[in-house]
């Protein structure tokens, strides 16, 4: 039984990273760290970053020209496009307008969701609803961050952890009993201090001041954000689960955000999931914000870990805090 009023799900996945490779020892000439360091302490070797020019807007639509081909049917076959972003290409006209446009998604609106780190997860949803209530029929989802845009280039407690990239989702009705089953979504406030941006907004816009301090990049208290992001993320996989009457054995993969190995295989820990059913791309892409869940869904499609019919749990968390989990029956 779905939570929906109808059976919604994910027909077709796209992907895209910009071509440049920063590993970790090209950071370790920026900040005081090492290639050990962050391996052991965060799983990750390398990120892509974009050249400058390039916008989340430019990898979105790469993503999402991707599943469009996947699914076989065009930008003119959308209704909707929801960009999920924490760094638009600007604050306004909103991403999904401009990636409406580059594609030609003439019969389309569309609009931004920024739920930080679980951005793509709420949009997933969010899109699902809007089809299962009939307003319609075939909604695009985009993840896409250009991290490396608000990346303190000289903070070696940030500057590591995070990458560029961008995955997409086609979501329509499915098979009956298929797609989207249940999901949970969170939001606490309390957790604003320990992960956030502190200028270039309305509350304090930028000024040559607030930028010579590299205040419109990311201020993160890491251990904070550590030990709730396992608690949670393992926590709300465990009622998607429960809830569903599920023994964890028979979950074929479990997507975590991807923002620490540790914090992802704590979490697996947690669920007592073999980490062979966990999917992980980490290593190579960090932290791409709202580009982890539809990536990692994508690259284990790909690998061939996924087949219709099998139970799929995602779970995201991140600034706000925000965090939510979601069950899947692949539909395809
Ligand atoms: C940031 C994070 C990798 C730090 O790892 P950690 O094991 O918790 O390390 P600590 O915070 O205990 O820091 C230990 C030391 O490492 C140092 N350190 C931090 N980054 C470093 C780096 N890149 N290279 C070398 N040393 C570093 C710290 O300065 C600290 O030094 P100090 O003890 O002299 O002050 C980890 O806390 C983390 O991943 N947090 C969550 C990040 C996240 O998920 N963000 C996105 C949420 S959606």
């Amino acid at each position: 039984m779905s939570r929906l009023a109808k059976s919604v799900g994910i027909t077709a996945t796209g992907q895209f990273y910009p071509q440049r490779i920063v590993n970790n020892h090209e950071l370790a000439q920026m900040v005081d760290t090492s290639d050990e360091w962050i391996i052991s302490r965060t799983g990750i070797k390398e990120r892509r970053w974009v050249e400058p020019g390039v916008g989340s807007s430019d990898l979105g639509v790469e993503a999402l020209k991707m599943a469009l081909a996947n699914r076989g049917i065009t930008a003119d076959d959308l209704d909707a496009i929801i960009a999920c972003t924490v760094t638009p290409d600007m604050l306004f006209p909103c991403t999904a307008a401009l990636i409406q446009t580059k594609v030609g998604a003439t019969k389309a609106f569309g609009f931004d969701l920024n739920a930080a780190c679980s951005s793509f997860l709420f949009g997933l949803s969010t899109a699902a609803s809007m089809v299962a209530s009939g307003a319609c029929k075939r909604i695009a989802v985009v993840g896409c961050d250009v991290m490396s845009s608000i990346a303190d280039k000289k903070d070696r407690n940030t500057v590591v952890l995070f990458g560029d990239g961008a995955g997409a989702v086609i979501v329509e009705e499915v098979e009956e009993g298929l797609g989207i089953l249940d999901f949970e979504q969170k939001i606490d406030g309390k957790g604003a201090p320990h992960l956030f941006m502190p200028a270039g907004g309305s509350l304090k816009p930028a000024t040559a001041e607030t930028v010579a301090a590299n205040e419109h990049c990311i201020y993160q208290n890491g251990q904070e954000v550590f030990k709730n992001a396992v608690r949670e993320m393992a926590e709300v996989s465990r009622l998607m689960l429960d809830r569903n009457a599920i023994d964890p054995k028979d979950l074929k993969l479990f997507v975590p955000h991807q923002a620490n190995n540790r914090i992802m295989e704590a979490a697996a820990k947690r669920l007592e999931l073999p980490l062979e059913r966990m999917a992980n791309n980490i290593m190579y892409y960090a932290n791409t914000t709202s580009a982890t869940l539809p990536t990692a869904m994508h690259q284990s499609l790909e690998a061939g870990k996924v087949q219709k019919g099998d139970y799929v749990v995602l779970a995201a968390f991140g600034a706000g805090f925000t965090w939510g989990g979601m069950l899947m029956k692949w539909a395809y």
